[in-house]
């Protein structure tokens, strides 16, 4: 058994098997030509896991290449990496922690690890929910979250999708940048008498959190607020600094929890305020499921581990750099902006456990839209740019539009129909990705905004697309506090696999130190203009910004 990947005996078959010629199968891999070769292709490549059914049809990979990648991931021992993380084991072993995201959503009675503590710090966080739902904590309208990185990403996500969920007299905002225009605007519209801030951080270090936490304490006093332990709250594993920061509900959680894995956790707070109990443990249930299917289903049948491998057919041996998130639900809109600390964070890293350097490509960069908004930016260059960027499709069959629909006529039918168009538009994207088009197909047609002076043949080129361009879809039967979580479950495990075959720790972040102490040193060099011994760029940039 090997742990790194690219060190298997495997590695070189799939290499072999890659650089082979031909259509079939590797670098000359023609989807379209494997459609009409096979014609349960779809039948064959398309996967149920809880919640989630997933056409991977529309990508490089046939039998013979999953197999291989399959053979691989056993000779990584990936299902005994797989059991280590969810037995807890110290797998984050630069940090000495175990990683245990999975046992904040195991249920009551499990055997989950920590499960006693995990559940009465839920059924108290919970608790805390209802009672500012209810009003018992004053009359609340606008509750604000400020943390940053993964003490904001999920939950800000989570809000927004489940916006349908939530109730329209409680808003929820979330201020994350240390930029004052972000706190600004949205205390600018607040009465302090009702509203509550919620500071999340985990280590309450985090600088531009506690400089927003400041800022809005400040604001709060100023605005005839009285009683700061009665409107701030916090979630951290460090309450000691929230007491000091003059806070007395504090719910706490434990360094097992990895920043971008918490908002199962007590960081999932705002969640439950918005959504309320109910739905945030059908959220926890949703992600339990998707835990149980990482856990026992057959590799060959388990999604997280088929998506993971087909990241590192395409990363390793395509050369493909990035991966495009397109989800179809205007709801999911921030879910790149998520996937990105997910992944990037999680799977960024240059060296292998044991601290070698690494001699293969790790974390693509993952990025993003809602649809149909991509279509009308970047998606030109997904179809007909030199880079081959394979993109993944969230389409969602029920829409869910709130109780508008139900007071307002002819709105349904509208908005059924609009529903249909964005599940066309998604349908055609991948289709016309894959399909492309050839000149000969160009040149035969009228394209109306065409110039009439043009060769046609020079016009063709330019119309023509390459098409044999990658996609995964993902359908969920409707976006509820279950399917959310599930797929965030699925999103979680596909990193821990691409990461555990590169042989890398996915639960530190180290690189995101030198930048924090560097501005810690120039902090005041931002009021005394000072700028001995700063290289010229730096120097010359901070006389620039400080000049009177
Ligand atoms: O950006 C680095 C980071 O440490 C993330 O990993 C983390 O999610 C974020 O900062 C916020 O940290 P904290 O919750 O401790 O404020």
């Amino acid at each position: 058994m090997t742990a790194r990947c690219d060190l298997s005996p495997v590695w070189a078959e799939l290499q072999a098997h890659f650089d082979q010629d031909g259509a079939a199968s590797g670098r000359g891999f023609d989807i379209r030509e494997a459609f009409k070769a096979d014609a349960d292709r779809f039948g064959a490549l398309s996967f149920e896991a809880p919640e989630v059914f997933a056409d991977l049809s529309k990508n490089r990979i046939d039998a013979p290449t999953l197999a291989l990648l399959l053979k691989l991931a056993a000779d990584c021992g990936l299902e005994e990496r797989r059991d280590a993380l969810l037995r807890g084991d110290p797998v984050n072993h630069t940090e000495g922690r175990a990683v245990l995201h999975t046992a904040l959503r195991a249920p009551a009675g499990s055997k989950a690890p920590f499960n006693a503590e995990v559940q009465a710090s839920l059924d108290a966080m919970l608790a805390f929910a209802e009672s500012v739902r209810r009003g018992e904590r004053g009359e609340i309208t606008d509750v604000v979250h400020i943390g940053i990185g993964g003490s904001d990403l999920g939950p800000a996500m989570v809000v927004q999708a489940l916006q349908a969920f939530g109730r329209r007299d409680l808003k929820l905002h979330f201020v994350s940048n240390v930029d004052g225009h972000d706190l600004a605007p949205v205390l600018a519209g607040l009465d302090a008498k009702h509203t509550l801030f919620v500071i999340a951080s985990k280590t309450f270090t985090t600088q531009e959190t506690l400089a927003n936490a400041q800022a809005a304490k400040a604001w709060f006093l100023a605005a005839g607020g009285t009683d700061v332990a009665r409107h701030f709250v916090a979630t951290s594993s460090n309450t000691t600094a929230a007491a000091a920061f003059g806070i007395d509900t504090a719910f706490g959680f434990w360094d097992w929890v990895g920043g971008r894995y918490s908002l199962w956790s007590v960081i999932g707070l705002p969640i439950a305020i918005a959504v309320g109990a109910d739905n945030f443990r059908e959220l926890l249930a949703g992600a339990h499921a998707m835990d149980e299917h990482f856990a026992s289903a057959p590799l060959d049948r388990n999604l997280p581990v088929l998506l993971g491998l087909i990241d590192i057919w395409y990363r390793n041996f395509h050369g493909f750099t990035s991966r495009s998130v397109a989800p179809y639900h205007q709801g999911l809109r921030r879910l790149p902006a998520y996937l990105q600390q997910l992944e990037m964070e999680s799977n960024g890293k240059g060296v292998d456990l044991e601290g070698n350097a690494l001699p293969l490509g790790t974390s693509p960069v993952v990025w993003g839209e809602a649809g149909t908004n991509g279509q009308h930016a970047y998606f030109q260059m997904l179809h007909q740019g030199t880079d081959v960027i394979p993109v993944e499709f969230i389409a969602v069959k029920r829409p869910n539009h709130g109780a508008v629909v139900e007071k307002a006529g002819e709105l349904a039918g509208k908005l059924a129909d609009q529903h249909r168009k964005l599940l066309a538009n998604c349908l055609a994207q991948s289709q016309a990705l894959m399909q492309g088009k050839t000149a000969a197909e160009a040149l035969n047609e009228k394209a109306p905004t065409a110039s009439a002076t043009l060769d046609p043949d020079v016009l063709s080129r330019h119309r023509s697309f390459p098409g044999n361009r990658p996609s995964t879809t993902l359908v969920l039967e409707t976006l509820t506090p279950r399917s959310l979580g599930a797929l965030i479950a699925l999103y979680e495990h596909r990193v821990f696999v691409t990461g555990a075959l590169w042989g890398i720790n996915s639960f530190d972040q180290w690189g995101v130190e030198l930048g924090k102490a560097l501005c810690n040193q120039l902090l005041p060099r931002l009021d005394s203009g000072d700028t001995a011994g700063l290289d010229g760029s730096t120097a010359g940039l901070l006389k620039r910004l400080v000049a009177a």
